[in-house]
């Protein structure tokens, strides 16, 4: 058998070496199928993958000649990507909410934003913010963002996020709207005792995850069928100022910090030791404006928020101290039974964006408390949560009883429906 020199065995070695490269990268999970589990590739295989298809989509599509809707930009999250639309990326918006929890302060004033108060549950209303005008893009943050409240309120959510946003992707549909953003949510995983990514089969266990993961179904049947192109964002505990303070079924930092204000105890669920990441707004902002720019980003869906994981009672010590009443009273409630992930990978989004959360947890809640006590706080005082009425209170969190909930009454509710 002829000897091969030691430049031969390393040249084979290379060769066999990229061969199984390759070969890995195409056997790894479909991005647009997330129902398929093949066996997962390591996250720098997967980046491998990922720049690869990044080549023919790299270069970004031109923002300043875009005109795009954006729903729910009253809200928190909305006003935020309105801003960075306008004003970085040069784009005209036509800005879109019912302000049923949202404020038309938020909204920034500019000459590229028009503000259409008005409610997606309307096909008609839906259709007109269309009619006459070259849409490019639709953000679409608009709907009612408590996912514990959500058993209580079902028809209601799933008429104002599932509803709602069919009416929205009819509508886009049929005026040839280039990309649908999808601000999704973590709640479509439900539980899991496993770190989830985008390839995790959704087990959502709570109305608000159904509708967002009915909602993500519909815009891939809606590719397949219209050829209507999408990204999809499944966010997590986003924080930061022009957050509701109003409404106690949300995040915690804001409800921790309406507490103080109005000087009741916190409320911690549990004994405080469950864990969760949270993600600061700025941190997400610029990639949820931009993602529709990017060609490569096209029909994909991405987990999105920090990696950064923090136990209750320490984000209640940390906004007690930003707040300076380091000696407010904590109260321990009842556990509630919800969907808990074991983590969240975000590695899809960091390979293709190439930018991961960076904002400190402590420096993200201070600067949130500073707008708390400058806008917030005004908020507290003048206003409640728009009359929400639940469906059933049957299993309602003892706590929420204090708050203004009361039953919708059957007759009412069935008027309601029919309307
Ligand atoms: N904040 C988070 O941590 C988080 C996490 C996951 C997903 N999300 C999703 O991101 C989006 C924005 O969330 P947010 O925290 O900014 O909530 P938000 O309540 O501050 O904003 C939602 C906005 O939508 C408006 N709206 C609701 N129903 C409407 C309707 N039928 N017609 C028109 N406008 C309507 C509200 O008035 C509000 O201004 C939501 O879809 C939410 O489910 C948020």
């Amino acid at each position: 058998m002829p000897r091969l020199t030691t430049r031969a065995v390393i040249g084979i070695g290379s060769f066999v070496g990229f061969l199984i490269v390759v070969w890995l990268a195409n056997t790894s999970t479909d991005p647009s199928h997330p129902h398929k589990t093949n066996s997962k590739p390591s996250t720098s295989l997967r980046c491998h993958r990922w720049a690869r298809s990044l080549k023919t989509g790299l270069t970004p599509y031109i923002s300043n000649d875009k005109t795009v809707i954006i729903t729910g930009a009253a809200g928190f999250i909305g006003s935020h990507i309105t801003r960075y639309c306008v004003n970085r990326l040069r784009m005209t918006v036509i800005a879109v909410d019912d302000l049923s929890s949202g404020y038309e302060a938020n909204i920034p004033v500019s000459s590229k934003v028009t503000f259409v108060r008005g409610d997606l549950k309307n096909a008609t209303f839906v259709w007109s913010l269309f009619r006459g005008r070259k849409i490019d893009y639709v953000y679409h943050l608009a709907g009612y963002p408590s996912r514990r409240l959500s058993h209580f309120v079902r028809s209601y959510i799933y008429r104002n996020n599932l509803l709602a946003s069919v009416n929205l992707i009819n509508a886009a549909v049929k005026a040839g709207v280039k990309c649908f953003v999808f601000t999704s949510s973590v709640a479509v995983y439900g539980s899991s005792e496993l770190v989830v990514s985008e390839s995790s089969i959704p087990h959502p266990q709570d109305s608000y995850g159904i509708a967002k993961l009915s909602t993500e179904l519909e815009l891939r049947a809606t590719k397949r069928v219209h050829d209507l192109e999408y990204v999809i964002l499944r966010l997590h505990n986003v924080f930061g100022p022009n957050q509701n303070v109003v409404d106690p079924y949300r995040n915690v930092i804001s409800i921790f910090m309406g507490q103080i204000m109005r000087d009741t105890p916190i409320t911690v669920l549990g004994d405080g030791t469950q864990k969760m990441s949270f993600t600061y707004i700025d941190d997400i902002v610029s990639l949820v404006a931009r993602c529709p720019l990017y060609p490569a980003a096209r029909s994909h869906t991405f987990n999105l928020g920090s990696d950064n994981v923090i136990d209750i009672n320490h984000v209640v010590e940390v906004v007690k101290s930003v707040m300076k009443r380091p000696n407010h009273p904590v109260k321990h409630v009842p556990a509630q039974n919800e969907g808990k992930l074991a983590g969240i990978d975000h590695s899809k989004a960091n390979c293709f964006f190439k930018q991961t959360p960076r904002m400190e947890f402590e420096v993200g809640v201070s600067s949130m408390a500073d707008w708390f006590r400058a806008v917030g706080a005004e908020r507290l005082k003048r206003s409640r949560l728009a009359a929400l009425k639940v469906e059933t209170k049957k299993n309602i969190v003892s706590l929420w009883l204090n708050e203004d909930v009361s039953e919708v009454d059957e007759v009412d509710h069935l008027a309601r429906l029919v309307a």
